[in-house]
């Protein structure tokens, strides 16, 4: 058999006749090699859903389970947003987005999400910082800015990123995409725990507004609204406890690792 050159050091060498069953054995090696490669460097896992899914929960989880590295993609949104509220960037007004954006960097740290060299983990989650990031996160000059580092991260792969078009947009050739629902009324029951125990003055009805407003954005916008992806698996956690949902993620993770 003809047809294989041998290139040292960029000059063709004379094509080698090697038997075919020679050629076969070195082709079934090379695939097993790269697939253990494939395995070792992991696959892309994108968990997306509305607000207050427990997506964050389920992807940190998983993560860890699987030894991959977790990147919460709404806080990068979010950490946006508190930028724009620190330095009263009006935004609506204010044609130089993407100007404003050179002067922002964002880094994932053991912490969380930096700010500009500042630990902004806790500072992302008030009510003030989560009723206007819909609106930021349907700018389309914020959409590209965060998807395009959002993509340079998955180019290891290992990773499992939760949000809303992580499935749809930022990496459609995911091996495993996780659609996480959950009643809306469960929804506000787990978001005013989780406020109020921060700051318990705070109100149920408010809350729930604003669940519904971030729902209503984040699916009607006009840029990667959240959306299951055709090839997503649903998984409705309304009844499931923490530990169940994660052993269902971590079966389908580990089946999309095996099939590699
Ligand atoms: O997941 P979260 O609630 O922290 O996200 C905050 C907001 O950011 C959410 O209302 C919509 C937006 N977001 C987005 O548009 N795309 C993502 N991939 C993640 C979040």
């Amino acid at each position: 058999m003809h047809g294989i050159y041998w290139v040292v050091r960029g000059v063709p060498l004379k094509p080698k006749s090697i038997h075919p069953a020679e050629f076969l054995l070195r082709n079934f090696l090379l695939y097993r090699i790269l697939s253990v490669l494939c395995v070792m460097s992991g696959i892309i896992i994108a968990i997306d859903g509305f607000s207050s899914t427990g997506k964050s929960t389920l992807a940190k989880q998983l993560a860890k389970r699987l030894g991959y590295v977790y990147i919460d993609s709404g806080a990068m949104y979010r950490a946006i947003t508190l930028y724009f509220i620190r330095n009263n960037f009006d935004w609506k007004q204010d044609a130089e987005v993407g100007d404003a954006l050179q002067n922002i960097e964002l880094v994932f740290g053991p912490e969380g999400i930096y700010l500009n060299g500042e630990c902004v983990e806790q500072a992302i989650r008030t009510l003030e910082v989560s009723s206007l990031v819909s609106e930021i996160s349907a700018l389309e000059p914020v959409r590209r800015f965060v998807v395009a580092q959002q993509q340079k991260m998955g180019l290891k792969k290992g990773l499992v990123m939760d949000g809303r078009d992580i499935g749809t947009t930022v990496f459609p050739q995911a091996e495993l995409k996780i659609y996480l629902f959950a009643q809306p009324e469960i929804r506000t029951q787990r978001r005013y725990n989780e406020l109020s125990a921060k700051n318990p003055a705070i109100q149920f009805d408010e809350v729930l507004a604003n669940l519904q407003h971030r729902d209503h954005i984040d699916s009607t916008r006009e840029i990667s609204p959240l959306r299951q992806a055709k090839d997503a698996v649903l998984l409705d956690n309304s009844a499931l406890t923490l530990n169940e949902q994660l052993d269902i993620a971590e079966a389908w993770a580990r089946a999309r690792i095996q099939a590699l």
